[in-house]
């Protein structure tokens, strides 16, 4: 059968196409389009012809099979400012190096290390809570992620430059949240917004050159990614410039604790939404670990742990989609996607699919117990992203959730303030619109 022309999908308005329903509608908006018109769904995100694809048979075409086909859609180029010709950015042979010399960096042995240090810096931030206080977890675990990556990019704290970074890093959020979509309009006029942009961008250079000269100097960056990197490129014989560091380290400082500052916060948020689950984990986390603070070795053995983890991360993945530019015309699900038109895969949408998981809205971590998830098709479930552009950091990220977790779990757990409203925001991430205000609870109150 010949490929039809073009998939079924709303009509839109005659220039802005479906702009003005996604900035109403956010996430509620592709889940409408994916249960109206199907798993291919064609609109026009203002001069943007995109095609939304839902099944998983057809992700899998786009992230693995005919991966070749496809490169960063113009949403993440147009993120270029921040992360250069990073690893999450680049296409191609640049990508390919940059992945490589990533990779090895990355070896499991560094990242074991890593959880003493995770605890140390939890057991920190936590130990600045009250019993009773009302307190935004959002920023909290932001700062506490922010905090961790410092740590693990450039060996050492960031002292008063992290506060700067977590500014401009939100004035990032706020600008792609405006252009969203609107990317022809050029964003070098000078207006108020797009000035208090290029400046947060600027200082974001300055601390990340100016940590990337600290660890190049001292002793530490041994002991860093930094320094992993720089070995990794010597031994590739890759001589890193400093403009290439710096895209790698942006991406890292950036990749590396928004996502996971996200998971926690939303994992929080559903733990005190659900004190049936909440039960459950901290049972678990008192047979497992008893007094003491957790270690590498108790991973594996956090079971409940692990599937409130899986849950939170299908109800909320905090990289909720992945978008791709197709180089040439191809066929997915019998409809022609011509050569430059956007696809779009939304986590957020799949992963809430009656098809694949009963009661999809419903948090239910007992829905991960052992081998169900081999069940799933491969494409219904994949917050990590799949095929060779996998997220790099996924072993790392879940090590740092579960331990974060366990650690903050053995001092505190949040209840939610009835009346605060909580609603996902889709910028680059899925960050929650107005904070996540909760109350913090001392599970020993006398020794905190
Ligand atoms: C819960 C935590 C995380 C989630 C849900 C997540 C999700 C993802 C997803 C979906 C992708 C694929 C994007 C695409 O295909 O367009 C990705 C890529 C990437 N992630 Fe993560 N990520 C997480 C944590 C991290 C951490 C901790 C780091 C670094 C320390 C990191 C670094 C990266 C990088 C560099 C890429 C680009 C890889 C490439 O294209 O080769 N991520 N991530």
């Amino acid at each position: 059968m010949p490929a039809l022309r073009r998939p079924p999908g709303p009509k839109g308005h005659f220039l802005l196409g479906v702009l003005p329903e996604i900035r109403a509608e956010d996430v509620k908006f592709a889940t409408r389009m994916a249960r109206e018109y199907g798993d291919v769904v064609y609109f026009r995100v203002f001069n943007i012809p995109t095609y939304l694809i839902s099944h998983p048979e057809f992700i899998e075409e786009i992230l693995v099979t005919n991966h070749r086909n496809f490169i960063k859609a113009v949403y993440l180029r147009e993120s270029r400012r921040l992360f250069g010709d990073g690893l999450l950015t680049s296409d191609g042979e640049t990508w390919l190096r940059a992945r490589r010399v990533g990779q090895r960096a990355f070896r499991h042995d560094h990242i074991d290390t890593y959880a003493d240090m995770i605890v140390r810096y939890t057991e920190r931030t936590v130990a600045k809570w009250r019993d009773g206080e009302a307190r935004d977890v959002h920023r909290d675990m932001m700062r506490m992620t922010l905090e961790i990556i410092a740590r693990i990019l450039f060996g050492r704290d960031l002292a008063d430059d992290i506060e700067e970074a977590a500014a401009a890093i939100n004035v990032y959020f706020e600008h792609f949240a405006e252009r969203f979509g609107l990317y022809v309009l050029p964003d070098w006029i000078p207006t108020p917004g797009n000035l208090r942009y290029r400046r947060a961008m600027r200082r974001l250079d300055e601390i990340i050159y100016d940590a990337i000269r600290e660890g190049r100097r001292s002793e530490n960056h041994r002991h860093s990614l930094l320094g992993g990197l720089l070995s990794a490129q010597a031994e590739y014989g890759l001589p890193a410039s400093d403009q290439q560091l710096r895209d790698e380290m942006a991406t890292l400082f950036f990749t590396g604790h928004e996502t996971t500052g996200l998971a926690l916060t939303w994992t929080l948020w559903l733990l005190g939404e659900h004190p049936e689950a909440e039960a459950k984990l901290l049972e678990e986390l008192e047979t497992v670990l008893g007094e003491r603070p957790v270690t590498l070795a108790d991973i594996p053995k956090l079971k409940y742990t692990d599937w409130v983890i899986k849950e939170s991360l299908r109800l909320y993945p905090p990289a909720y989609a992945v978008v791709r530019e197709a180089l040439n015309p191809c066929e997915i699900g019998g409809y022609t996607i011509p050569q430059g038109a956007t696809v779009a895969i939304i986590q957020w949408v799949v992963q809430r699919d009656a098809r694949w998981f009963e009661e999809p809205d419903a948090f239910r971590p007992e829905r991960w117990a052992d081998g169900s998830a081999e069940r799933l098709p491969k494409f219904a479930y994949f917050p990590f992203g799949g095929g060779p552009r996998l997220c790099i950091g996924k072993d790392f990220a879940l090590l740092e959730i579960a331990v974060a977790l366990a650690t903050i779990l053995r001092k505190f757990t949040f209840r939610t303030v009835s009346g605060h409203p909580t609603w996902p925001l889709p910028s680059l991430t899925l960050r929650p619109e107005y904070g996540i205000q909760m109350i913090a609870r001392a599970r020993h109150p006398a020794a905190v």
